[in-house]
Order: structure tokens, then sequence, then C-alpha cells
């Protein structure tokens, strides 16, 4: 089998993205990995507004795609098959990939795969030198500004979610806690760096936080009031219900409430670091409680991370620690930092592994996409 390239296109959100993909026997090579960010266009909303994105999409993808070809140095008839982020995601600009996808796709003579945006994140892991260890079944612990999923996976696309938020997505409340404290968008960056700063800047805490005390603040029945400067001190929600659903909406109202016992307390950096720390450690605790009992539960062979807040330092270390210390058999795998956020090389990861997959009529179906494709802004996990 010669090599083969699949193109992938990603606009669901604020990033424009175009990356090219070579596989043979089942090895991923990233020969492109072009992306526009628009954070600084939406940073002065405080969110991303989705006209603005669309306009922006439509401003980026044909560049990107120039840009793309040029670095892959390929030509379109090197290409197997085009793939998209069909959703879920902001309409306005879901339907800017989409229909440039298409067009390419009717123009190249190309078929066309829609690709879930979330089995993007999840397949961003394959992209990855070690990616053949990954076993099934699987555990996803989906963590975005969108969503916050576990799902388990029997085996590659056989999707089960076991529990979700029942409000806010982790990063959402990342997002939304960095507004009241007016620190910068998107929250979660900066939120883990305030953090990192509090640590720094508070060695009492460091050593507390390799050693014992720590693990006790883990424990929502051994809650104890932190000994810090201001001894904030956050709830750590639905830790002891039972199930594997999540809920982070309480969690930043806390953090409101916080900032309103003395506003005065604003001004001071010591002040906002920590609570920086204790809701960055509050929504860590909570993920990995949840995903450690659902491992327990369900004896999955790896624990793979995904989505934009697979980022974090805290819950990247700490989640392999816990795994590592109760779940010892399971392999932990994390997407590399460059690709926890939102690409397209995690689009073609999924298109080529579903593309190696597809039986004759699915593959007619492919070829047809070009005409029948539609965006959905709230696409199921299938
Ligand atoms: O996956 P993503 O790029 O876009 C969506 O699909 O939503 O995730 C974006 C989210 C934002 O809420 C952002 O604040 C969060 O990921 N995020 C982080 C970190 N980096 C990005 N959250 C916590 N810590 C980080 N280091
Ligand atoms: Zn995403």
């Amino acid at each position: 089998m010669s090599n083969k390239f699949i193109l992938a296109i990603e606009s669901s959100c604020d990033e424009t993205a175009i990356s090219i993909i070579k596989y043979s026997y089942a090895k991923l090579e990233l020969f492109a990995n072009e992306i526009s960010s628009q954070v600084k266009l939406h940073a002065k909303w405080g969110g991303v507004v989705p006209n603005l994105a669309a306009r922006e999409h439509v401003k980026n993808i044909t560049p990107l795609l120039d840009i793309s070809l040029e670095k892959a140095g390929i030509e379109p008839k090197d290409i197997e098959a085009i793939a998209v982020t069909q959703g879920p995601g902001l309409i306005p600009a879901l339907m800017v990939g989409v229909n440039f996808a298409k067009t390419l796709a009717y123009l190249w003579e190309k078929p066309l795969i829609g690709i879930h945006h979330i089995e993007g994140h999840i397949y961003a892991n394959f992209i990855n030198e070690n990616s053949k260890d990954i076993k099934f079944p699987a555990l996803a612990l989906v963590v975005s500004g969108g969503h916050t999923q576990l799902v388990l996976m029997k085996d590659h696309f056989k999707y089960e979610i076991i529990g979700q938020t029942l409000d806010d997505a982790v990063g959402e409340a990342f997002d939304k806690v960095a507004r009241i404290l007016k620190v910068g968008y998107p929250g979660g960056p900066v939120v883990s760096r305030l953090a990192a700063e509090f640590e720094i800047s508070n060695s009492k805490f460091q050593i507390n936080s390799k050693g014992k005390n720590e693990s006790k603040v883990k424990d929502s029945s051994n809650h104890k009031i932190p000994d810090t400067k201001y001894q904030i001190l956050l709830p750590r929600p639905m830790i002891k219900k039972p199930g594997f659903n999540f809920s982070f909406s309480g969690l930043k109202t806390a953090v409101l409430y916080e900032t309103k016992k003395d506003p005065s307390l604003l001004k001071s950096k010591d002040y906002i670091n920590e609570i920086c720390h204790e809701f960055q450690q509050a929504a860590v605790d909570v993920l990995i409680s949840k995903t450690i009992k659902a491992a327990q539960k369900f004896q999955p062979r790896t624990i793979l991370l995904a989505g934009g807040v697979s980022a974090n330092k805290k819950l990247r270390e700490q989640l392999g620690e816990a795994i590592k210390a109760k779940l010892p058999d399971v392999k932990y795998q994390i997407p590399q930092l460059s690709l926890t956020g939102d690409n397209a090389a995690m689009i073609a990861a999924a298109a080529v592994l579903r593309w190696e997959n597809l039986n004759e009529k699915q593959k007619k179906k492919a070829s047809s996409g070009w005409k029948d494709l539609q965006p959905d802004a709230n696409l199921k996990l299938k």
C-alpha cells in the first residue's frame, strides 16, 4: 500500500485549522497542522461571538489551505479523502468549514467524511509514538469549553457516555471564573498560570501539596480549611454523589460568593492567585475522583484525556498519579500539548481510522459527501 494523505478542516469555534496527515499501516504522520486563532479578536467580548468567528474563518481558510499544501509538499491529487468537523459547535462557524470542504470535495472529486468534534479530541491521542499501546476498552475523560464527559469506548468509534456535566463544562467554569476575577480570556490558561504563581510564592503550601495535607483536601469527607493566607476553601461538587455526572456551575458561584465577602481583596494579587489555585484544585479533584471511580467500575485498559482542558498541567499530572496509585495496570494516555486545543490534526486522525474501516457502501456515501453533508450544531457522538 502506498502512502496516503487525508486533509482535514476544523472551524467549529474560534480556531480555523487545516491539517494534512500521511498514513500507512495505521501509522499517522503529521505533514501540516495550521491553526489561525481568533483569541485576540474575541477577548474584548469575553467570549466567542459566532458571526465574528464565521467572518474570520472565511478570511483565513483559503490562505491556510495554500500554506498546508505547501508545507506538506503535496498536490490535491495525492489526497485520498477530505474530512471536516461536522459538529457540535457554533453553526455560523461550522458552516464555513463544511461548505469549504464540500467545495474542495466537489472540485477535486474526493470523498468527504464528517467528524464529531469530540471524537477528534479523543483521537488526538492517536497522534503519538506510543498510540499502539492504547487498548480497548478505553475510558476517555473529555474536558473542553463545551463538554465534560466520561466516555466508555468498547472499541474504535463505539461510544457510551457514562457521565457528563449537568450544567457548565469545566472549561466554561475556568472561563467564567477568569471573568469574575477579571484576569483575562480564555480563562483556563490564565487561571492555571495564576494558580502556579500561588504555589511558587507559597512554598509552605508547595511542601504540603506534595505531602499528606493535599490528599486530605481531595477527600471531601475530610475537607479541611487550608493553612494559607486567605484560607479559601471551595466545594468539590458531586464528589460524594454516586454515578459519574459532574456539575461545575455551583463551583463557579462559590468563587463569586467568595469575592463578595470583601471586594477590596480583589486588588490583592495574592488573593486572586489563591482563589485560582483553590478553584483549579477543586475542579481537578472532582474530575479525578469520578474518573477513578468509573474506571474501577468499568475496568478499562486505557484512560485517555481529551479536550482543551487537557492542557492543564495539574490535571495531567494528578490524574497520572492517581491512576498509578489506584489502577497500576491501566495505561494512561494524554495528547501532545500542541494538540490539546482545537486543531485539524485530531479531525484528520479520527478520519484516517474511520476511512480505513469503511465498507464499500459507506465509501460510496462519502463520495457524495460534497452534496449531502450538513453541519449539525448539536451532533451526537455515535
Ligand atoms: O477543546 P477546546 O479548545 O474548545 C472546545 O471544544 O470547547 O477547549 C477550550 C477550553 C476553554 O474553556 C479554555 O479555557 C480551556 O479549554 N483551557 C484550559 C487550559 N487551556 C485551555 N483549562 C484549564 N487549564 C488550561 N491550561
Ligand atoms: Zn474543542
